[in-house]
């Protein structure tokens, strides 16, 4: 709508500037006393249209030097008249004051009057300029000694219609086509699907999801720090407070957030991970909700201000809780469905994305919703699979990760650096091993042990070596007991953790198929519960009838 106002306005402002600019150019002072017709008042035949001459045979040198030629038209009854004088404009005439005397032409204007039509003119610097009379919308042409005049008006409207449909076209397809071929702005405030709270005062987290980048300028947020809640290789987490009075409380509804500080020598892995939240098409209700990245100079520190999640990391979960068939579909299908949307080349609405390897999926780097779905985070080692891979971040590509939750090839780099699908590949891989972890704390599968993480009998942190031996040469998995199978759904995530931890990467699933599973099973789920149900209203009517 904005765009047909512009388009209207362009075209109205040409229609302006060639009908009306020629006929209002001189403005220049009066030197010489005018040279006007001068007939008082005279009878006429003009119309009142198009251009007239006065029917006036008097030329006369206006008596003051600042005088101007006026001709004033007027119909009372049938009686029409046309009357020449000179006058000062400085002066009133018949009540009005004259606007238009340093025009070189006369053209009419109607004004009111009582009980006639009222047409007046006036001009200055062209010798009898009151003799033609121009009516209307008028476009005139200045030859060199005589003025041709003729009315053009609707002939410049309709010749214009045609252009102006045409430029409302064009305008219209161009918006068009970026408004659907646009990137969003990755430093594009929060719009107002953002203002949903995140962590509202009781602790929801309900839209939790969104990468942005909020703080444009140079200021900091006002931030209270609280808790150590994590603590990385590169960074370590505060639940932290944003002060009243700041604006990301304020207008989105953030009180409590968590802060990442990395320490100044950390700076590439900072970097790295607020560039990639700052790609909007990141944005997924399971990828933890990034608000703004900030420099601390002062303090030697560069922080990353995202979503809090007081549920903590998947690994703490699962270290203290013990979850049902309903936790672990709900845990297992929100990760898988987060790990295919970063790897897709395509936006939920179909637009083209650049996928994203995360490279260090693990328990750990996972947070638990309060909806009961993963929130992955940690974006520190993710690369994007472009083009723009530069020959650097693919030879230092080779081994990154977590050693025990690394992909035999990534454990040996071996990692085939050509075909970015390899690195997806990887990412199942380690995505496996923590549906592996999540069911081991799940009640349908009889009786649950402590928690353990996948590999469980390495120390806390095995090293590249060890995980060697257990993976690649001993071909090592986490165990899977024959009674996790009882439960038919786990039975199928048990089925897909195999296929995605196989030695051979170009074997494994992916993500998106995983989802799938895990959409599939849910189906099973309710035409059981279904029958479960039906089943226990035919054994009740049976009970009723027996009665
Ligand atoms: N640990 C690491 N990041 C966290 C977050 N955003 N919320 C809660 N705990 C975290």
């Amino acid at each position: 709508m904005e765009l047909l106002r512009f388009s209207v306005f362009c075209c109205g402002a040409v229609l302006f500037g060639i009908v009306l600019l020629p006929v209002e150019t001189n403005t220049s002072a009066i030197p010489v006393r005018q040279l006007c017709r001068f007939c008082d008042l005279r009878a006429t035949n003009c119309p009142g249209r198009g251009v007239c001459k006065v029917e006036c045979d008097i030329t006369a040198i206006c008596p003051e030097y600042n005088e101007v030629c006026v001709s004033i038209w007027r119909k009372k009854d049938d009686n029409i008249t046309f009357e020449t004088v000179c006058h000062d404009p400085a002066l009133p005439l018949y009540g009005l004051y004259l606007d238009d005397y340093n025009n070189t032409k006369c053209i009419m204007k109607e004004k009111k009057a009582k009980d006639s039509k009222f047409f007046i003119c006036s001009c200055s610097n062209e010798e009898e300029c009151n003799d033609h009379i121009i009516f209307n919308l008028i476009f005139t042409f200045a030859l060199p000694d005589y003025i041709f005049a003729f009315q053009v008006g609707p002939v410049i409207v309709v010749s214009l219609v045609p252009l102006l449909v045409i430029a409302i076209f064009v305008i219209t397809s161009f918006y068009c086509y970026r408004v659907c071929n646009q990137q969003p702005n990755p430093r594009k405030p929060l719009d107002n699907t953002d203002k949903h709270p995140i962590i509202d005062p009781e602790g929801s987290d309900s839209s939790s999801t969104h990468a942005n980048n909020l703080n444009h300028n140079t200021e900091l947020l006002p931030i209270e720090l609280d808790v150590l809640v994590g603590k990385g290789r590169f960074a370590e987490v505060y639940k932290a407070k944003l002060k009243q009075g700041s604006s990301v409380r304020e207008e989105h509804g953030f009180e409590t957030v968590a802060v990442k500080i990395f320490q100044f020598e950390e700076y590439a892995s900072w970097k790295n991970e607020k560039d990639i939240f700052s790609d909007a098409d990141l944005r997924h209700e399971n990828v933890l909700h990034f608000l703004t990245a900030e420099e601390r100079k002062g303090q030697r520190q560069y922080w990353l201000i995202t979503a809090y999640h007081p549920l903590g990391n998947l690994q703490e979960f699962l270290t203290n809780h013990i979850i049902s068939w309903q936790d672990l579909w709900l845990l297992g299908s929100s990760l898988a469905r987060v790990v295919a949307h970063l790897h897709s080349d395509r936006t939920s609405c179909g637009r083209c994305k650049v996928p994203i390897a995360h490279r260090d999926i693990k328990s750990s780097n996972i947070l638990v919703k309060k909806d009961m779905t993963c929130c992955l985070c940690d974006f520190g080692l993710a690369l994007r699979l472009d083009n723009s891979l530069s020959v650097d971040e693919l030879a230092n590509s080779g081994q990154v990760g977590t050693a025990r939750y690394m992909a035999p090839e990534v454990l040996e780099s071996r990692i085939n650096l050509e075909n970015i699908e390899s690195f997806k590949q990887a990412d199942v891989y380690s995505m496996a091993l923590v549906l592996w972890e999540i069911i081991s704390r799940c009640s349908a599968i009889g009786e649950v042990k402590e928690y353990k993480p996948p590999f469980g009998n390495l120390r806390e942190h095995p090293c590249v070596e060890s995980m060697k031996d257990s993976v690649l040469r001993d071909r090592g998995r986490p165990e899977i007991p024959n009674s996790w199978t009882s439960h038919a759904g786990i039975q199928m995530v048990c089925g897909s953790i195999e296929e995605c931890w196989d030695h051979d990467p170009e074997a494994r699933l992916t993500a998106h198929c995983i989802a799938e599973r895990f959409d599939d099973v849910e189906y099973l789920d309710k035409l059981s519960d279904c029958s479960d149900s039906e089943e226990k209203m035919l054994e009740e009517i049976i009970v009723v009838d027996e009665k």
